[in-house]
């Protein structure tokens, strides 16, 4: 708030008791508007910050007022994220880019509810989860996000569709065998991988296992993917396919924050924010995003 409070007024000088009398009073009263002025301020804060959409949400999926992760180890502080206020939008396709150590993963961590800011906001969706303990994380993690890593992070004696299974079984829908069987082997179909169901990770390619990773990410149906350098593993025809991939789900609505340190592969999305050192130093649309499928097509028209 800006206004600060009145002075004291001088009461030891200025003549008599009436007009001493006076000026306590105004200086009461005047306290006392400040004071009411401040607690609805702080009130209207709290409702928004609650979730309430209406002033502050805006229909952002995603609103990060400003953050800030500081990591203590021992005597050390390393301050990752100093202060970053961002609003990404329902159906956004955002590269997050930066040098090493800029503080992306950092932010993606809070982002995707693993890690919760030392201070300031993340409303998602409409609720403030920044202050929500491990468990009730955990659980709007499992429902509103999937994550897409470098190294897939896949189960390695466990089959393609075992994989993408994984998230259903702890999640609030009750499935039979036959049902999470079904509905893996869907997801896998539409991510090119139908066929494939009961190949190990080790009996696919890297870019089929990304396509096994981004089946998981999608199998509660999330409102957001998260994904820290999907193609930091593959060459360069599979980072168009993952990235033809993404493009498709965010088609359909899904919203995707990726992170990535190739400048190409950030034209693939709509935005690009650039990080340095902890902070937001540039947030641009791309004015023309490169587009996937027709890249393929012009290199292998006869595969498509
Ligand atoms: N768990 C941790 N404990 C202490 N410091 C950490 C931790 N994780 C990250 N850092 C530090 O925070 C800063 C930001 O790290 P972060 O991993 O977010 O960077 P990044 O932009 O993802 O880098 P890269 O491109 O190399 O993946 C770095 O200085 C890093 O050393
Ligand atoms: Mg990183």
């Amino acid at each position: 708030m800006a206004a600060s409070l009145p002075a004291a007024p001088e009461l030891r000088e200025g003549g008599c008791e009436v007009r001493r009398w006076d000026a306590c009073n105004a200086y009461k009263a005047r306290l006392t508007r400040l004071r009411k002025a401040s607690a609805r301020q702080a009130e209207t804060r709290l409702q928004q910050l609650r979730g309430d959409k209406i002033d502050m949400n805006n229909g952002a999926l995603v609103n990060l007022i400003d953050v800030h992760k500081t990591y203590r180890t021992g005597e050390m502080e390393v301050p990752a994220v100093r202060g970053v206020s961002l609003e990404i939008k329902r159906g956004e396709f955002v590269a997050l880019m930066g040098a090493s150590g800029s503080g992306k993963s950092t932010l993606m961590n809070i982002l995707g509810c693993l890690d919760r800011p030392t201070s300031g906001h993340y409303v998602l969706d409409g609720a403030d989860v920044s202050g929500l303990d491990r468990d009730r994380l955990a659980d709007i993690r499992n429902r509103k996000i999937g994550f897409v890593f470098q190294n897939f992070n896949l189960l390695p004696r466990t089959s393609a569709r075992e994989n993408v299974e994984l998230p259903l079984i702890y999640s609030v829908q009750h499935l039979t065998n036959a049902q999470l069987r079904e509905k893996a082997d869907r997801v896998l179909a539409s991510v090119g991988l139908g066929g494939r169901e009961d190949h190990h990770p080790s009996q696919l390619s890297g870019g089929q296992q990304q396509r096994v990773a981004i089946g998981r990410a999608l199998i509660n149906e999330p409102e957001v993917v998260l994904a820290d350098e999907p193609t930091g593993n593959l060459d360069s025809r599979t980072s168009i396919e993952i990235m033809g991939i993404f493009q498709q789900l965010n088609e359909r609505g899904i919203t995707i924050i990726m992170v990535t340190h190739e400048q190409d592969i950030a034209a693939y999305a709509q935005r690009n924010v650039m990080m340095r050192d902890g902070v937001i130093l540039d947030d641009h649309l791309v004015s023309q995003h490169s587009d996937a499928a027709s890249q393929l097509q012009q290199r292998h028209p006869s595969t498509l």
